[in-house]
């Protein structure tokens, strides 16, 4: 059991892009309940909350069971021995939780489904790009469905895009859907001397696409010593002006092995947010901007999923896509081992 004041006393280091903490007494008081009846249920349904670190961080405090990047969460989800996944993060995340763990019963707290990369793409896309490039090889990131996934060749995160990429055996690549993380890929491997090409879909995140390199000039100049980490799906020249680039839990992991009298984080505020409350003595200075898909996950939607789910609630996947897309993902595994 967790009471309000104990609550208040976890999360009151959160201050978003601010001063001023999010959690007041008052709120912990309202959410304590909710966190109680979700450790409840978990245990009546032999259930585990698995939660991407962009969500609110009420959530990656208290009822999470693991909280991390897409390529660790699949690890959980694929090896998890609970009947049941309730995935807090997007859909697309949620998916590949059921393609990689099928007779488990995979729940989705959020109703906001979506996901401005894995929506730019379909599978019908897909079928027409691998008729027009009969000779790439085609590499999607996760974030993307079922089906697009079922008609790729291998599958990539964040923490291993350029890994993967490089090794793979055909110099003809076709990435897809993040055009801005395919030139961060394209630079990676000219800088390398490799003789990959790289053609690219044209979605992007509409979250990390906003950030600007003048920004970061800007705060070096008022933070002296200012480390600044940001997201492959980033501009190429926001990723060129940071001192590190990697998936969300590769950026904590540097935060937590550096020493610098501030950092700046150029992803979703999520993390910041899961920062500062890992690390209280580090500073964050910036911006940061939201995913309103990964905020459309709540406390209450959680219970609610866990007490009585509806059909929107539970993943289902098509069977028509279920062999290859896991085949696209079970090689991203092979590789990254
Ligand atoms: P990570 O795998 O780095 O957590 O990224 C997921 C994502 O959706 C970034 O916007
Ligand atoms: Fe998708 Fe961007 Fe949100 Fe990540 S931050 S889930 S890429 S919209």
């Amino acid at each position: 059991m967790i009471t309000g004041d104990e609550l208040f006393e976890r999360l009151k280091d959160v201050k978003l892009g601010g001063s001023t903490c999010l959690f007041t007494l008052e709120k912990c008081h309202s959410l304590a309940p909710l966190v109680n009846r979700i450790e409840q249920l978990k245990r009546e349904k032999n259930a585990v909350v698995l939660a991407h670190s962009y969500v609110g961080p009420e959530i990656i405090a208290t009822v999470s069971d693991f909280s991390g990047d897409s390529y660790e969460l699949s690890k959980w989800a694929r090896t998890t021995s609970a009947n049941t996944i309730v995935f807090v993060a997007v859909k697309f995340m949620a998916e590949t939780a059921k393609l990689l763990n099928p007779d488990k019963t995979v729940l989705i707290p959020s109703r906001l489904n979506g996901c401005s990369l894995a929506d730019s793409i379909t599978g019908e896309d897909v079928s027409r790009l691998r008729r027009q490039f009969p000779e790439h090889t085609f590499v999607c990131y996760i974030n993307t469905t079922v089906d697009v996934k079922a008609q790729c060749d291998v599958c990539v995160t964040s923490s291993n895009v350029y890994r993967i990429v490089d090794a793979l055996p055909n110099d003809k690549i076709y990435f897809l859907p993040d055009r801005l993380m395919g030139q961060n890929l394209a630079n990676y491997l000219k800088a390398r001397g490799s003789t990959k090409t790289v053609d690219m879909w044209d979605g992007t995140c509409y979250v990390h696409e906003e950030y600007d390199p003048d920004l970061i000039r800007y705060l070096r100049l008022e933070h002296p010593g200012l480390k600044v980490a940001s997201h492959p799906e980033c501009h190429p020249s926001v990723v060129q002006e940071s001192d590190f680039v990697g998936s969300t839990s590769q950026m904590l992991q540097y935060v937590a092995q550096t020493q610098a009298p501030e950092y700046f984080l150029l992803t979703e505020c999520g993390l910041t947010s899961r920062l500062q409350l890992e690390f209280p003595n580090k500073k964050f200075v910036g911006s940061c901007t939201t995913c309103k898909y990964m905020k459309s996950n709540s406390l209450s939607d959680i219970v609610r999923v866990l007490e009585q789910p509806e059909d929107l609630d539970i993943v289902t996947l098509n069977s028509d896509d279920l062999a290859g897309a896991q085949a696209c993902i079970d090689r991203m595994f092979d590789m990254v081992k």
